[in-house]
């Protein structure tokens, strides 16, 4: 156990500290005589009414009446422990603690608040060097040049990071215990022959502060071009990249309560949106966001936007956060989701627009649920039966991530409107890992019907996608190939047709012209058997297999015909059109596709041409009738 910390050193320490100094770093202050002015912050006020007078060591706020010195200001206002706050002030003044008795002993919190006291006088020696170290104007140069201010390079603590591999530790006073701290901070690396020498060098420095503004970690940028571009603390014993975030205590700073956060890629972007008058903004650290991240940011605020860039990379991010961001989707919190123009960023948008267009941007993100349901239903037709399946099957495990109930329930309402599936089914957990199909139907009989496990077979299928834009989770390797699923539908199709010939009588003749250009011979057979149907009206299940006797085809037929029917009555008739019309469309396609290959081959003839215009133009109709 370390020992009391003597008055008299408190006293020493508060004589030698300047109020102003610790205040101002944490403040917007202005001077005003030999006093110092600001606005209050321990109550909200819109006028400045809080004094800080640095000769008499304190401060006092003539609109709430607080009242204290460096140390008090540190215990209420960055809610420090009493000796954090002293070390932090002691650290300021170049003073060593001392304890009373049994000083030996160093606890686990002695050593972080050591570390957190050299990482504060190396913030301060840092933004020191920006404004006195001979190189500095080539720092000052850079960060003109990129628009910023002086008021926003204070605001965040900007400094740099002079040239040279051994400046810190002498600029900090030397000795083996520092250099100890400084390694542990991250802020020194060890050399392998010993020794150390300097992480940070001829760099720009972020600091990176923590829910109560104490610095823990920094960024440090190239001026200009230079690899690494970033250079970020390492984790130490107080950094720990995945929690936090770049900007949040400014944020707080600068808005007591804000309606909502941003969560943007780049300390560059929370800098400059705050130059731009967006200051609820905070970043990642250069790591995806966590389920961490968010819950951090919903403290701050009930709505969370999250800001990416337009190009492949950032759809790619903004698909996996949006999909961490349900973890974290408690009752009354929201998550929207913003793309920037291909080729921007935050901050380059900003200064380009200005925060009102930026803002009005904001107003217009798209709403976490809107966003995940459009992406899920990416690349499916929802007015076709077996996608509406597939968009359950996709939808469901994400939305039992959501640990709010009742946004739980009104996503789950959402996707019941989208697939016409009623909520409880979409609702009751699957006993399997996977539901067979979306009816709620009961478990398949043992030998299980050719289209057992279609759903599953429907979430391998990348084929139809966007690029790169669909969920992570069907780019599985043992995906199944297309022609599978193109069977199975077929299968299923021709599974009802043989349990229930008189289906075939609501078929129309250009479905079975169509189905004649079927890509599968599943396809094909059920082309044949509908015209057979056709041909021959009321012929009965067992008369139409008895066609098939002594062919290739029979035993596939004779098997399809023991399935039993998932459901009866006009459930049965509609999916089965459904599952005609969607294998017509896919036949007309490979048709077409046929087709163009004949006519860029230049051996198509007259009909061939004119087949693929009218398949052309049909198809063209279709789409065009489509819900997308
Ligand atoms: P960006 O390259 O988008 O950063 O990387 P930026 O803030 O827009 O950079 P400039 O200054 O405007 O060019 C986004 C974030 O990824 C991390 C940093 O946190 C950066 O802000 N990053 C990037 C690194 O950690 N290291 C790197 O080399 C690059
Ligand atoms: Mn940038």
């Amino acid at each position: 156990m370390a020992g009391r910390i003597p008055q008299d050193f408190i006293n020493d320490l508060l004589d030698r500290v300047d109020v102003a100094e610790v205040i101002g770093a944490r403040l917007e202050l202005k001077r005003a005589g030999k006093e110092f002015k600001g606005l209050c912050p321990f109550h909200g006020e819109k006028t400045p009414s809080f004094h800080v007078v640095p000769d008499k060591g304190f401060y006092h706020c003539f609109g709430c009446g607080v009242h204290g010195t460096a140390l008090t200001f540190l215990l209420e206002h960055d809610r420090l422990e009493f000796v954090q706050a002293v070390e932090t002030l002691a650290a300021l003044a170049g003073m060593e603690v001392p304890r009373e008795a049994g000083a030996g002993a160093v606890r686990r919190n002695d050593r972080r608040s050591a570390l957190f006291a050299v990482l504060e006088r190396a913030d301060h020696w840092f933004q020191q060097q920006l404004r006195q170290h001979p190189e500095r104007g080539r720092a000052v140069d850079y960060l003109k040049g990129r628009g910023l201010t002086g008021a926003t390079a204070k605001r965040f603590g900007i400094g740099y990071a002079p040239p040279g591999y051994e400046n810190l530790l002498k600029a900090l006073g030397g000795g083996q215990t520092l250099e100890q701290q400084l390694l542990e901070a991250g802020l020194l690396a060890a050399r392998e022959s010993g020794g150390s020498y300097d992480r940070f060098r001829d760099r720009i420095t972020f600091p990176i502060r923590d829910g109560r503004g104490r610095t823990i970690g920094f960024g440090g940028r190239v001026l200009g071009e230079g690899q690494p571009k970033y250079l970020n603390s390492p984790e130490t014993p107080v950094f720990h990249k995945g929690r936090e975030l770049y900007g949040l205590w400014e944020c707080r700073q600068a808005l007591r309560d804000p309606e909502r956060v941003l969560l943007v890629e780049g300390y560059m972007d929370v800098v400059g949106l705050a130059q731009a008058g967006v200051p609820e903004a905070c970043a990642a650290l250069g790591t995806a966001a966590t389920a961490d991240h968010l819950e951090k940011l919903f403290r701050l605020a009930p709505e969370v936007v999250l800001c990416f860039d337009g190009d492949g990379a950032g759809r790619r991010a903004a698909w996996k956060a949006a999909q961490l961001a349900l973890d974290a989707l408690t009752d009354g919190v929201s998550v929207r989701v913003l793309f920037l123009p291909d080729g921007e960023d935050p901050d380059s948008l900003v200064a380009k627009e200005g925060a009102e267009a930026f803002r009005a941007r904001l107003a217009k993100a798209e709403a976490l649920s809107s966003y995940l349901f459009r992406m899920l239903s990416d690349g499916l037709d929802v007015s076709v039966l077996d996608d509406r399946s597939r968009l359950a099957h996709r939808a469901r495990p994400l939305l039992e991530r959501i640990p709010g109930s009742l946004v739980k329930t009104l996503m789950y309402q959402k996707l019941a409107e989208m697939t016409a599936l009623p909520v409880d089914a979409l609702e009751a957990p699957p006993e399997q890992p996977a539901p067979v199909d979306a009816y709620g139907d009961a478990p398949l009989p043992a030998g299980e019907p050719p289209w057992a496990g279609m759903a599953e077979a429907f979430d391998g299928e990348g084929g139809r996608q966007g690029p790169s834009m669909g969920p992570p989770e069907r780019r599985g390797a043992d995906r199944p190939p297309r022609g599978r699923i193109k069977r199975q539908r077929a299968d299923r199709a021709l599974a009802f047709l043989l349990r229930r010939p008189d289906l075939a009588d609501g078929v129309g003749e250009d479905t079975l012209v169509a189905l004649a250009d079927a890509p599968t011979e599943a396809g094909q057979l059920l082309g044949e058997l509908l015209t057979i149907l056709h041909q021959s009206p009321g012929l009965s299940a067992s008369a139409l297999l008895g066609r098939y006797v002594g062919t290739a085809a029979h035993d596939r037929l004779l098997e399809l015909a023991k399935a039993p029917l998932p459901f009866e009555g006009s459930a049965l008739v509609t999916e089965f059109q459904e599952l005609l019309a969607h294998l017509a469309v896919e036949a007309a396609t490979e048709k077409r596709r046929q087709l163009l290959g004949r006519i860029r081959a230049g051996d198509a003839s007259q009909a061939d041409l004119e087949t693929y215009l009218t398949l052309k133009r049909a198809a063209a109709g279709v789409d065009g009738g489509g819900t997308r």
